[in-house]
């Protein structure tokens, strides 16, 4: 059968602003500056997605890791068809994100900490309005946000405040209350518990592995939290500078400390010794090079 996701050679880059000029510059050239013409400062390239290519099965959780800049919101966004790729196809249960972006964007739901919401309106006129968008009795998606809601510990006396005097856990509460309304085919969620609570956190993993069992939902997830990657992902891929640099199941990437070189002083890299494995934190610090064990790359030696 198709992969649920399905991405194959994925690159996009962006023509960042260049940097503000200090105006102490024009100030040293003095009075007659306006006659010299400015040097139009070149806009830098950055490749926030690089060659990048996975598929993702039905029902899997997909993680993604990454530093901050490394590419995963690039990556969420372009699958989720709000950004075009420069090259390479991406397909969702077999239809294009550029071709076929509607029929795309009907299998997929997405949270994401720059939520767009509309600010004025409180959390149940936002949750009404999407209700609309997806098509549901307003009356059932009333009940389903309410108990989202509840369970996530949202102040019911907050439901009828406008978002922009919430605090921004209460904003990503609504914003996963939002995306759970409905049980997309594919759910791309972008560090859905960056600023909550350990509770609600758990309660919003208790959420995603819910919605898998229950829809076979395919789940893409963004974080920072290695305890989350672990719980919730199949298997996780390690990107950094816009590149994949390794994917593997949690146990996978763990195992590499051991496996490569094994034996006598193996993942002592790592500062691991013996049978115990590393813990993915300190792969991840491996992979993104804020350790030097360039070996446990995928590909490297
Ligand atoms: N719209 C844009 N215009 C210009 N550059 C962008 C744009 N969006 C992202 N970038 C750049 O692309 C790179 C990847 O950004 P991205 O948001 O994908 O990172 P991220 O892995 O999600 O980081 P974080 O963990 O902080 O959320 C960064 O260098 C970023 O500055
Ligand atoms: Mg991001």
């Amino acid at each position: 059968m198709a992969a649920a996701v399905e991405c194959v050679g994925v690159s996009k880059a962006f023509r960042e602003a260049p940097e503000e000029r200090e105006p102490s510059a024009d100030r040293r050239r003095g009075a007659l500056s306006w006659l010299v013409a400015p040097a139009i400062p070149k806009r830098v390239k950055v490749e926030a997605v690089h060659d990048v290519s996975f598929d993702v099965g039905r029902g899997e959780i997909f993680g993604i890791l990454g530093r901050n800049g490394s590419g995963k919101s690039t990556l969420v966004r372009l699958i989720a068809t709000l950004l075009t790729p420069d090259s390479g196809t991406i397909k969702v249960f077999g239809k294009d994100v550029v071709a076929d972006q509607i029929k795309v964007r009907k299998m997929i739901n997405r949270v994401s900490v720059e939520a767009a919401f509309f600010k004025r309106l409180s959390a149940s006129e936002n949750l009404e309005y999407a209700a609309g968008l997806y098509d549901l009795e307003p009356r059932e998606a009333r009940a389903r946000a309410r108990d989202i809601l509840s369970r996530l510990d949202f102040p019911a006396r907050k439901m009828n405040s406008s978002l922009e005097n919430l605090s921004r856990g209460m904003q990503q509460k609504v914003a996963v209350a939002r995306a759970l309304l409905t049980s997309p085919m594919a759910l791309l969620l972008d560090e859905p518990t960056t600023g909550l609570d350990p509770v609600s956190k758990r309660e919003v993993q208790d959420f995603v592995l819910e919605v898998r069992a229950t829809h076979d939902t395919t789940v893409i997830l963004t974080t920072h939290d290695m305890q989350e990657a672990e719980r919730l992902c199949d298997r996780i891929a390690v990107i950094d500078g816009g590149r994949f640099v390794a994917l593997d199941t949690p146990h996978g990437l763990r195992a590499r400390g051991i496996a490569r070189g094994a034996g006598e002083g193996a993942g002592e890299g790592l500062g691991v010794t013996g049978e115990e494995l590393p813990s993915l934190e300190q792969v991840f610090f491996a992979l993104t090079g804020t350790q030097t064990d360039d070996w446990l790359r995928e590909g490297g030696e």
